[in-house]
């Protein structure tokens, strides 16, 4: 089954065409980092505009992907984009342009969740199965989720304030570093000690994330050396705490549910820290996976596989409507 998806959630323009789930036949990402950049964050008016000047051409691009391995459009069993969470505006455009492909190649539209794809990244040229936990690290999600099978997870953590890529994006911006920050700030670390400073690590309930009193420390040691910090050392510091607790957590309750397998998703999954402790799991018995580092970040693969594996059920799929929480 050839599923085409498209992703506009952000700041990304992408679409994708993947077979059964899990074989990437074609995937583009147009990404607005640069226009956002100058702003130091997304302004969703903008993000759009740059959607709607975008997804044409992103579209053909990947049509002519898949004629490159003889996939006409008409092979296409369905078209898939995702709904929400996201920036509303930026939503509907990927979401009317997939409607409209339905329509026009009289194929099913397939609504999907933007969170349960970045969990299906992890089966895009891979033969991972569940059960399996998933810790979900975006820039706007935190969550631990327990995964048993392709459409029936449940949430068993999240965070009580902010979500890791958007701490990431913060510490980074504090040093100095441009958005998004994570992987300049993930690039600077490999250059610093990670133990040079001891940061904060949130005393909460075993199914909460809390990344608030970590920011301000950031903030606070940045401030203590007026105008002259030690930048790479902060970052290594800051990404060693902020890692370790991450896969703390997430490693006990996969033993508190009884469960082997530990995957990553969502942006921060690029982290090298972070996908480092994740395979060191592998030496305490468990079974760990991470997505290819291109469907770690927002992309429209990951969408056509949901769609596949877990589309949002509902009997009139044209009617979906585009949603900024959930
Ligand atoms: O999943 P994603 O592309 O968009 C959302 O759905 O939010 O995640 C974007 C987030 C940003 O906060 C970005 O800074 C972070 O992922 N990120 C990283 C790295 N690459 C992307 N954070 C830490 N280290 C990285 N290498
Ligand atoms: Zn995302």
């Amino acid at each position: 089954m050839l599923i085409f998806g498209i992703e506009s959630s952000c700041d990304e323009t992408a679409a994708a065409v993947v077979k059964d789930g899990r074989e990437v036949v074609a995937n583009v990402v147009a990404s607005q980092i640069k226009t956002h950049a100058k702003y130091g964050g997304v302004i969703p008016e903008v993000a759009a505009r740059e959607h709607l000047s975008a997804i044409n051409a992103v579209i053909d691009e990947t049509f002519e992907q898949a004629a490159a391995l003889n996939i006409s459009p008409d092979d296409i069993d369905a078209f898939s984009s995702t709904t929400g969470p996201g920036l509303v505006g930026c939503l509907l455009v990927g979401l009317n342009a997939a409607k409209a492909l339905s329509l026009v190649y009289n194929k099913p539209y397939i609504g999907v969740n933007h969170l349960q794809g970045h969990v299906c990244a992890n089966f895009l040229e891979s033969d991972l199965t569940p059960p399996f936990i998933c810790l979900l690290v975006s820039g706007g999600h935190t969550q631990v989720i327990k995964v048993d099978n392709y459409d029936k997870q449940e949430i068993i953590a999240s965070t009580i304030d902010d979500a890791a890529g958007e701490v990431f994006d913060k510490a980074a911006r504090v040093m100095g570093l441009s958005y998004p920050g994570g992987v300049k700030l993930d690039k600077l670390s490999k250059e610093g000690n990670p133990f040079a400073f001891s940061l904060p690590k949130a005393k909460v309930k075993e199914n909460e994330f809390s990344f608030s009193g970590l920011k301000t420390a950031v903030l606070r040691l940045v401030q203590s050396f007026e105008g002259n910090p030690p930048v790479n050392d902060i970052c290594a510091s800051f990404q060693e705490t902020i890692t370790s607790d991450l896969i703390n957590k997430t490693r006990n309750l996969a033993c508190k549910y009884g469960i082997k397998k530990i995957v990553l998703s969502g942006g921060v999954a690029a982290n090298s820290a972070l996908r480092k402790k994740l395979f060191e799991l592998e030496k305490s018995g468990f079974k760990t996976f991470a997505p290819k580092m291109q469907f770690c970040t927002d992309n429209a693969a990951m969408i056509a596989s949901c769609a596949y594996f877990n589309p949002i059920k509902t009997k009139e799929p044209l009617l979906l409507e585009a949603f900024s929480k959930g």
